[in-house]
């Protein structure tokens, strides 16, 4: 059989699809792996004892289970669900938004597809001519985006600068003076707080980045899949003002509903409609039960209680023994760690790594841990950097035993290549 273009471009090698091999393997195929790899939020049984209330309610009530099961949704989504966001978005975060501004779509991947590929990649409907691109002003960014584009070589992004902090901390802030005007970027994006590092983009930053897209006629694209408005996984004090050159890319996954495959995107009406026209051909209509939760949580005004009072404590308990097993099982080692300042990932970076970090992620894989490794976040880079070869991804969503029993068989196998480093450089007389 043989494939087109497009057919190649999603059926070669990709990050994010080794990544849900992973993930699949791990916690759904092989459960004694200690898994510290892919994106999954932790299980948090208050969370899931709320839900099972609404979806038993929704089972039996003849008419919601006939709008769970039985309809399609219209093109731009559930519309209740819609206009309780519209409530919702006014009131926490103070945006003047209608229904107008909001779509729905099957998890905020899909939306990204057709985002990416409706701002970005040919201009001409010859398909030779250039192509424009997404531009991440900060890597390391998101792996998923990277081979979502369906022309070639439609994402760019810059290195990040390195703030480093007392003796083991340093935090990445955007670079601006690269930020130049380019004709051949269509869009920004940055999600925050990010995938992979933990870095919240301050709010000054945020502001900048969006007057530098503004002046230069480009959109701004905001991931907000780990951050405000919802699940709020910040740790830092942090805002989200309104602007209309800005597309928001909102998700239920991190809120501890990633199978129920729902995103929401924000933004001005124009883009909306089109979003709506493209997702429509994709994918038909949404499915239900994302928004019906939704729904009933926002109705019951349980979200914010739920963020607050349930995940927020749940995930600071986490990021903090994370934080003290590796503060104590790295002792002596050179390590550095991203100030951690959201999401669920702690983001290590090992400045004297003798192998790559993918050669770490292979090792301790045999070991049965499984991490990130960096270098695939770097995607948008044109050169190679040293640095992306020295940094991992860590989840800290387990169990206090996964993590303990993983940290301690990470530190192990740094220990073991730091031996051989030296033994092999007193080899070598250096
Ligand atoms: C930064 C970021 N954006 C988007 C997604 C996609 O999430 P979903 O499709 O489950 O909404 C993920 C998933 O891990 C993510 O980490």
């Amino acid at each position: 059989m043989t494939f087109s273009q497009f057919g190649k471009q999603l059926t070669g090698s990709s990050g994010i699809v080794d990544l849900m091999e992973d993930l699949g393997q791990a916690l759904n195929q092989n459960p004694d792996m200690l898994f510290l790899g892919g994106g999954n939020p932790a299980h948090i049984d208050a969370f899931e004892s709320c839900i099972a209330q609404h979806l038993t309610a929704f089972a039996q009530t003849p008419e919601q289970l006939h709008k769970l099961v039985g309809v399609y949704q219209s093109p731009r989504g559930n519309e209740t669900c819609i206009d309780e966001l519209v409530s919702y978005l006014k009131q926490r975060l103070d945006w003047p938004v209608r229904s107008k501004n909001i779509a729905l779509a099957n998890g905020s991947q899909s939306a990204f597809f057709v985002l990416i590929n409706m701002l970005a990649g040919h201009f001409d409907s010859s398909s030779r001519g250039s192509v424009k691109k997404i531009c991440f002003p900060m890597m390391p960014e998101y792996l998923g985006y990277s081979d979502q584009g369906i022309a070639d070589d439609m994402f760019c992004g810059y290195r990040p600068k390195l703030a480093l902090m007392g003796e083991h901390q340093f935090k990445y802030t955007i670079d601006f003076d690269q930020l130049t005007e380019r004709d051949d970027i269509a869009a920004y994006c940055v999600s925050r707080p990010t995938n992979p590092t933990g870095n919240l983009i301050t709010d000054n930053e945020m502001e900048k980045l969006s007057q530098l897209a503004r002046q230069q006629g480009k959109p701004l694209i905001v991931d907000c899949a780990y951050g405000l408005p919802f699940p709020g996984l910040v740790y830092e004090k942090a805002t989200l003002p309104w602007d209309d050159n800005t597309i928001y890319v909102l998700s239920l996954s991190k809120l501890g509903l990633p199978g129920v495959r729902t995103g929401i995107v924000v933004g001005n009406e124009q883009l909306i409609t089109n979003f709506v026209a493209a997702n429509t051909i994709l994918s038909l209509a949404n499915g239900n039960l994302g928004p019906m939760l939704l729904t009933e949580l926002l109705k019951a005004q349980q979200l914010d209680y739920l963020m607050e009072k349930v995940l927020l404590p749940f995930y600071l308990a986490k990021r903090a023994l994370m934080l003290q097993q590796l503060e104590t099982q790295l002792q002596g080692l050179s390590y550095r760690l991203h100030k951690s300042e959201g999401a669920f990932f702690v983001w290590l970076w090992l400045p004297d790594l003798p192998i790559s970090s993918h050669e770490l992620y292979l090792r301790l894989k045999a070991r049965g841990v499984l991490i990130m490794a960096g270098e695939h976040f770097f995607f948008g880079l044109d050169s190679a950097w040293q640095h992306a070869q020295q940094c991992i991804r860590l989840n800290f969503c387990q169990s206090q035993e996964v993590i303990v029993k993983a940290i301690a068989i990470l530190a192990d196998e740094l220990k073991n290549l730091t031996e051989a480093k030296k033994k092999t450089a007193k080899k070598l007389g250096v």
